[in-house]
Parts: structure tokens; C-alpha cells; sequence
């Protein structure tokens, strides 16, 4: 199995040679790539060092901030051209632990199409999350739970393995969410396909170095979105039955 981690970064200079390198000692067998979109800080030029000097390690320039989901697809397109069986998500912040994911490789070695490392499956934790972001995640995990009808626990997550056939069902051009409703989207996309999506538990650690880009927008954006997708699904499914009701 060919692995390819993609690192999302938007200014992230203190926390990705850290995070590189825990990364390239845990899962060595794991090719990177650093999707910068042009961070003011010098992350681009920073993650072009660590390529120059290791054969594993690619960088996607993109030219300005576009939002973690563009990063994402844009990144997803590259590995998918380039051949990897496995493609991953990984923050480049330390949030994710590169010690875990063998956790996610083992889960779609084992069958998964889509696994998702999960905070709030049992085994599942946070550490260092201020209460209003594990509030903001837990219920908008449920709302999105309960709105789309998928059974996945923690919905938002951003540290996931995709085997590359999952991400070639996708009609990744129409994926138009470009925050973190993104991760739902992608989701609940694969939900519909009916395609195997595994959660495994991971220790989510809050970043110590930089700052999150997450914001108010960024939620309402999701919120929003979740609640249209909703209405969309149920609006379709009223409409398909009611020729067989009039009857
Ligand atoms: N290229 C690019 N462009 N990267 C971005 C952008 C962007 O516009 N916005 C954020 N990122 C990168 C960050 O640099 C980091 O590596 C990663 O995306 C996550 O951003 P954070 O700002 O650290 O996210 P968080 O810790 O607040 O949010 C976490 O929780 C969310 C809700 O559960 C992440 O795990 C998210 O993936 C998750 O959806
Ligand atoms: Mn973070």
C-alpha cells in the first residue's frame, strides 16, 4: 500500500517541523505532502527545506488562503495523479498524533474505505480543548448526526485515511465547502455511496505552538450547510415516494 499524508498548512512554521518529523519516525513508509497556500509566515519555503532534503516529503504551493477544503482537494487530486493507495488528512498543528495512524492504516488494510480517528467514540479524548470547542464539536457532530442521518460519532474530525477508490467515487469538483464543514461534506458523501467508514479512537492534543484558523464564519458556514443538506435529503425522498403514496 502506497501512503500519501497530507498536511494542510496555513502558517503553521512553529508546529510543522515538529509534526514532520514525529510524522516520517512513526509511519516512515508514509510519503508527505505540504499543501501551503502562500502563508505569510514562510511555512511554503520552510516545507521546501524539508523536501530538498528528503525524497519523501512533496509540496503543493497554492496561491493564497483558500480554506482547508480546497487545500484538501487540490492535495487528494495530486496523490490520486500520482498513484497512492491510501490517501490521509493529517493538521499539521500536532493535533493529531502521527503515532496513531497506524490506528487508520490498520482500519482500511482491514476493509475500511473511509477511517476516521474519532474523539468521541470510547477510547476517544481531547486534551488541552478549551470546553467551548468540545462543546461546539460535540453538538454540531450530533446536529449533523441527526440532521443527514449518518451514524458516524464525531462527523467534523479531520484525521482520516481514505482508500483511494473512495475518493475516486467522489466527484470531488462538486465538493464546494471550503471550512471545516469540508469534513462533514466529505463524509456524508461517502455515507451515501454506502461505502465502509470505520471510526477508531484518537487522543486529539490541542495545539501549543500558533494559532487556530478556526472562527465564527467558519461554523455558521457549517451549520448552514448541514441544515440545507438536510432539508435537501428529505425534500428528495418525500418527492421520490409520493407517486406511490397517490396511488
Ligand atoms: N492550506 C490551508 N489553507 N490550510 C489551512 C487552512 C487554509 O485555508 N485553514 C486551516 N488550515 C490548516 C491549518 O494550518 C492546520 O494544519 C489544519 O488546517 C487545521 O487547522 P486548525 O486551525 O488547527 O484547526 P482546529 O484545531 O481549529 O480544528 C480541528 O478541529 C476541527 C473540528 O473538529 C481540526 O481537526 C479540523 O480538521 C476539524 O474539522
Ligand atoms: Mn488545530
Amino acid at each position: 500500500m502506497r501512503v500519501l499524508t497530507i498536511i494542510p498548512t496555513y502558517n503553521e512554521l512553529e508546529s510543522l517541523p515538529k509534526t514532520l518529523g514525529r510524522l516520517r519516525a512513526a509511519v516512515p513508509e508514509s510519503d508527505v505532502l505540504v499543501v501551503d497556500d502562500n502563508s505569510p509566515d514562510g511555512t511554503g519555503q520552510l516545507a521546501d527545506e524539508f523536501a530538498a532534503a528528503d525524497s519523501q516529503v512533496h509540496v503543493l504551493h497554492r496561491k493564497g488562503k483558500e480554506g482547508l477544503g480546497a487545500a484538501y482537494i487540490a492535495g487528494f487530486k495530486w496523490g490520486l495523479a500520482a498513484g497512492y493507495d491510501v490517501l490521509v488528512e493529517m493538521d499539521a498543528d500536532g493535533s493529531h498524533k502521527p503515532e496513531q495512524l497506524p490506528l487508520l492504516l490498520d482500519a482500511v488494510k482491514d476493509g475500511a474505505d473511509l477511517a476516521m480517528g474519532s474523539r468521541w467514540v470510547p477510547g476517544g479524548s481531547v486534551v488541552n480543548w478549551p470546553l467551548y470547542r468540545q462543546a461546539i464539536s460535540r453538538i454540531g457532530s450530533t446536529y449533523a448526526r441527526i440532521m443527514l442521518g449518518v451514524k458516524i460519532k464525531d462527523v467534523t474530525g479531520g484525521y482520516r485515511a481514505f482508500r483511494r477508490s473512495t475518493l475516486e467515487a467522489l466527484n470531488l469538483d462538486a465538493v464546494e465547502s471550503v471550512g471545516y464543514g469540508f469534513q462533514v461534506d466529505l463524509a456524508w458523501r461517502v455515507a451515501k455511496l454506502g461505502l465502509r467508514i470505520e471510526e477508531r479512537p484518537i487522543t486529539f492534543v490541542e495545539r501549543e505552538l500558533g494559532a487556530s484558523k478556526m472562527s465564527g464564519n467558519i461554523v455558521v458556514e457549517a451549520m448552514i450547510n448541514v441544515t440545507k443538506w438536510g432539508l435537501a435529503a428529505r425534500w428528495a425522498k418525500l418527492t421520490r415516494k409520493s407517486p406511490a403514496a397517490a396511488k
